[in-house]
Order: structure tokens, then C-alpha cells, then sequence
């Protein structure tokens, strides 16, 4: 059962496994900020959140999930909150069996220990779940929306496929007590890595296009930009944790949450253009001397095995309804935010 969390309690510790990512180090922040609790936190990598290791109330342990008494330390806490994943869609075509691991086997064997523990686990999937969604495709509902995935032969499906399963895994295990939580987008500072700086391969989108603005290279629009996604401000994320934190265990236990914005939608082509404008203005230069994106099939640019889906409109009513949780930043907010953040941090 999900335990009663008083933000006040500093006897409270939470464990974070992927404490070091994008949504990990933001999350750390708010928990450092608005709570009294301590953070027995586990990544492979620190370098996000280097102004918290000092902190007397993080633990941090610089571990893979992998070992099994990683697994066992991290389900001692009665919550625990897992982030770690391999999460870049490049990685999803050339390394599907380590995605697969990543995204199912460690995440399964997480949740064996926290069944046997008692501990309430709080698992990040991904909206990707909901696999080959076409143009047309409407709101997309947690317990109501049939999935399909492309063929075996397009190994883009491995991360979702993993998620699925990890999330069939979880609802089956009988007296664990868990939730999990769908992203849709998620965006702002400290997303991902500059390929040839602090990476390599192709991050996710936001960096993707950061990475090319700063370098004055064209924005890649991959089979013409057509894709449409809903982005999400990562704030706004971590407030959703927040009204989990603070629900009724009877609203949350045993949910899948959709965490997404739909009145952030746009085409792929239409954010290129968006960071276009936000990139000129922030460097005080007209939209003109910055260059025009240009067009790329998926497996020129992927590689062979490339699917996308064409639409993913979030549902968001579920979370609303029982953790009162709706998502409030505009995207030319959070864009120019994390484009801010971005140049900052890599000029
Ligand atoms: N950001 C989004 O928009 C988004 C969208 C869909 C799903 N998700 C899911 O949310 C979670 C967090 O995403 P993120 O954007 O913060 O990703 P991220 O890659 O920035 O963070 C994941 C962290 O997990 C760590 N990690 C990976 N494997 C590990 C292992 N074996 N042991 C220990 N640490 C390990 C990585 O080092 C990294 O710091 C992931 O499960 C991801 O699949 C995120």
C-alpha cells in the first residue's frame, strides 16, 4: 500500500534510481526545495546534479540497476521511484537487446524486490506504449486505447515493447503495490547531451534541434516533420509526482497516469520553426540568417527498421479527476527556457 507522505516528515527517504537524468536531477531539486525528506539516490552518471552531492540528504550511490544488490538496497525504502532507462530513440534501432534489458529486466526484477519488501514503486513507462498511432489517431486513454506496434523487423518498437511488457509484469504481480507513470514529451533544461560534447548518437528531439541551432546547422525533419507530439513542460511533470505523493492510496495504487499536455500539440516541422523564432530571439538575430530545416527519410537518418507514430494526444482526464494534476506551461515557455539553458550551457 502506498505510504502516507507528509512533505513536513523528515523521516521520510525516498529512493530515486535515475536520479542523475533530465527528470531525476529536476526532481531532486523539488524534493530538496519543498520537502524535509532525504533521497537515497542510484545513476551511472552524476554530472547533473554535481550542486547536490553534498547535501547531507542525498545518498548517493554511483551503481548500475543492473546488480541485484543495487535492486535489493534501493527496495528497503518504502517508495521508490524509477527513472533509469535507456531512453534515445537512435539506441532503440542499433542496440534493441540492451534496450530491451534496460527497459524490462531490470525494471522486473525491481519490482520482484519491491513486492517482497512491501515498498510502493513508482515506475516511469512511456507514452510510446501506445505504439503505431496513425494521423488520425484521438485522445489516447490509459485504460481504454487498443495498442499496436510495427513489425519485429523494426526494431524501433524495442523500447516500447520492453515498457509494455514491464508494465504487464507490474499489474501482474499480486500484492505489489505500484503506479506508473505514461510521459508524454517531456521537455526543458538539462534534456539529453550535445552529440560530439557531453554524447554521442542522436538525442531526443529538443537536443536534437538545441544541438543544430547553436552549431547553425539546418534542423533535421525526419520524413518531412509530419509526426505531431504533445510537449510537456518537465515542471510540470514533477508536479504531477507531487499530487501522487500527496494522493489517497486508493486513487493511485494500481493506476497508470497519462503525464502530458494536449494543448501543447504541434507537428515536428511546427517545432522546428517554433526554435527557430526562439533561437533568433534570444541571440538578437533575424529568423531569416538561421537556416531553413531540411528533410530526411527515417532510415537515412536511423538507420533500416524505422517506424514512427504519427499522434500522440494525451487523455489527461484520469489524472485530473483522481490526483487533481493538470499541466499548465505553454510551450514557448518551456522552449525558451530550455534554449536559454541550452546556449548557456554549451556556448
Ligand atoms: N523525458 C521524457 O520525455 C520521457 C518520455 C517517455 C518516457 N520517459 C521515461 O522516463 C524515465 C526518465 O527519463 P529521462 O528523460 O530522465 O531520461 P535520462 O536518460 O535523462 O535519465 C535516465 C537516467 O537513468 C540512468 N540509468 C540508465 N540505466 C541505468 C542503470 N542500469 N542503472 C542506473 N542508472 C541507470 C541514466 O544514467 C540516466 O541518468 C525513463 O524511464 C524514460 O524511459 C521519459
Amino acid at each position: 500500500m502506498k505510504p502516507v507522505l507528509r512533505f513536513d516528515d523528515p523521516s521520510i527517504t525516498v529512493a530515486v534510481v535515475g536520479c542523475g537524468g533530465f527528470i531525476g536531477s529536476h526532481l531532486l531539486q523539488a524534493i530538496f526545495e519543498k520537502t524535509c525528506w532525504r533521497v537515497f539516490g542510484v545513476d551511472l552518471e552524476s554530472y547533473r546534479i554535481q550542486q547536490h552531492l553534498a547535501n547531507p540528504r542525498l545518498e548517493f550511490l554511483c551503481a548500475d540497476l543492473a546488480d541485484s544488490s543495487v535492486i535489493k538496497r534501493v527496495a528497503a525504502f518504502p517508495v521508490v521511484i524509477n527513472l533509469a532507462a535507456i531512453c534515445t530513440p537512435s539506441r532503440y534501432m542499433d542496440e534493441a537487446a540492451e534496450v530491451i534489458r534496460s527497459n524490462y529486466d531490470h525494471p522486473a526484477r525491481l519490482a520482484d524486490a519491491c513486492l517482497k519488501s512491501g515498498a510502493w514503486l513508482v515506475h516511469f513507462s512511456t507514452s510510446e506504449i501506445y505504439g503505431k498511432t496513425s494521423a488520425e489517431s484521438g485522445l489516447l486513454n490509459e485504460d481504454h486505447t487498443e495498442i499496436s506496434f510495427g513489425p519485429v523487423s523494426a526494431s524501433r518498437w524495442s523500447y516500447a515493447t520492453a515498457k509494455l511488457l514491464t508494465e504487464r509484469y507490474i499489474a501482474g504481480l499480486s500484492g505489489l503495490s505500484w503506479t506508473v507513470v505514461r510521459p508524454f514529451n517531456f521537455v526543458g533544461p538539462y534534456m539529453d547531451y550535445m552529440p560530439g560534447v557531453d554524447g554521442e548518437g542522436i538525442p531526443r528531439v529538443l537536443a536534437n534541434f538545441s544541438s543544430a541551432l547553436v552549431r547553425g546547422e539546418p534542423l533535421a525533419l525526419v520524413n518531412g516533420g509530419k509526426a505531431k507530439r504533445s510537449f510537456t513542460s518537465v515542471h510540470d511533470a514533477v508536479e504531477f509526482l507531487f499530487c501522487l505523493f500527496g494522493a489517497a492510496p486508493e486513487s493511485c495504487d494500481h493506476q497508470a497516469f497519462n503525464v502530458g499536455n494536449p494543448d501543447n500539440e504541434l507537428s515536428i516541422g511546427e517545432l522546428a520553426q517554433k526554435m527557430r523564432s526562439i533561437y533568433a530571439s534570444i541571440r538578437g538575430v533575424d529568423v531569416s540568417s538561421i537556416p531553413e530545416p531540411r528533410e530526411i527519410s527515417g532510415e537515412e537518418y536511423y538507420g533500416a527498421g524505422y517506424e514512427d507514430s504519427m499522434r500522440r494526444l494525451p487523455d489527461v482526464s484520469k489524472a485530473e479527476r483522481l490526483v487533481n494534476f493538470r499541466a499548465r506551461t505553454p510551450l514557448d515557455e518551456v522552449l525558451r527556457e530550455s534554449l536559454e539553458w541550452f546556449v548557456s550551457h554549451y556556448s
